[in-house]
Parts: structure tokens; sequence; C-alpha cells
């Protein structure tokens, strides 16, 4: 990793034995609270778009809501918001999705995008890849084009990079983890 990956990294706390045992939970919140961590990561996600003509950026409930904010204001994109199911007031498209600790789905407006508009995914953490995957299948639904996905974590032991890219989207990310 390179320095920054390793900075970065550190900056990020890994909370043993959580939500279950087995488990090491990767706590973007110590991230989020060091105002260059924060900022660097923001830069880097950012940069490989710089002059890229993205019309929004789309953010997965709840820890996308935080880094897609701040990556949507850089590229002067839209925001979407991708929710849990049950939240948002207007008409949606809907899809079941699989995690690593369970199963959910979500919602998104089915007005959030406009056909062929192009967008650009953000989450803190690819692990299996089953949030990603059914927020490409929402964005899909509607006609978005998803030109990229991008994460600060990724967990490749478990497979959701690969994943993403049989689909034929691109993925990039800042630091990974071995085991989980
Ligand atoms: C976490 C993380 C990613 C997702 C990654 O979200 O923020 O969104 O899991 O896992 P996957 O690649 O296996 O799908 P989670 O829904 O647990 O919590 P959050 O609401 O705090 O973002
Ligand atoms: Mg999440």
């Amino acid at each position: 990793m390179s320095n920054f990956a390793l900075e970065l990294a550190s900056s990020i706390r890994s909370i043993p034995d959580y939500p279950k045992p087995g488990i090491i939970f990767r706590d973007i919140t110590t991230l989020l609270g060091n105002p260059r961590a924060f900022r660097r990561a923001v830069d880097e996600l950012v940069q490989p778009y710089a002059g890229l003509k993205i019309d929004k950026i789309a953010g997965m409930e709840a820890r996308g809501f935080i880094l897609g904010g701040a990556v949507a204001h850089q590229l002067s994109a839209g925001f979407v918001p991708i929710r849990k199911k049950g939240k948002l007031p207007h008409e949606t498209v809907r899809v079941a999705y699989s995690l690593e600790y369970g199963v959910d789905e979500m919602e998104m407006h089915v007005d959030a995008v406009e056909p062929g508009q192009k967008v650009i995914l953000v989450d803190d953490l690819i692990a299996t890849g089953g949030t990603a995957v059914g927020a490409v299948e929402l964005l899909r639904k509607i006609g978005a084009d998803v030109i990229s996905a991008c994460f600060v974590i990724d967990l490749p032991d478990l497979g959701g990079r690969k994943k993403l890219e049989d689909l034929g989207v691109e993925v990039r990310t800042l630091v990974e983890f071995s085991g989980h």
C-alpha cells in the first residue's frame, strides 16, 4: 500500500467480534472525525473523475450518504439517495439485496436519474458486493449509465469487487483489508 493508503488505513478503527464473533468491523467514524483523513479520502475518491461530466452520485444509506454527499459536492454533481425500504415518499423502484449479515430491500425514487445520465456509486466499503450490486440493479432499472463505483475500503476476500466488475462496472477503492 502507498503511504497515503497506510495513513488512511490507520485512521480506520478495527473492532473485533462486531457485530458477530469472528467479524472485524471496519469503523470509518474515526476517519470521518479526522479532518485531514476525511478531506484526503474524499479528494482521492474524486480525483479519477475530475474533468468528466458526471450527472449524479448515488450513495447507499447510511454511510454512503456521508461520503457520497461530499463527492457530489466536489464534482458539482447531483446526489441520489438509495435508501433502505419504506423511507422514500415518492414512487420508487425496489430491489432485494443480500448483506454480509443478512437480507434487506432498498429503494430509489423512479425519477432520481434520467435515462442515459452518467452516475457514480459511492459507499464506504465493499464486502460481498450485495449492496453495490443491488444499487446497480436499481440504477439500471431506470436507465442510468453507471460508469463507476468507488469505495474507501475493499475487503477483497469477500469478492464484491469482482461481482461489480462482472456487471461491467469499473471499481475504484482506496484501502484494502484482508480477512473480514
Ligand atoms: C455496510 C457498508 C456497505 C455494505 C457493504 O452497510 O456501509 O454499505 O455494508 O457490504 P456488502 O458489500 O457485503 O453489501 P450496512 O447496511 O451494514 O450499514 P450502514 O447503514 O451503516 O451503511
Ligand atoms: Mg452501508
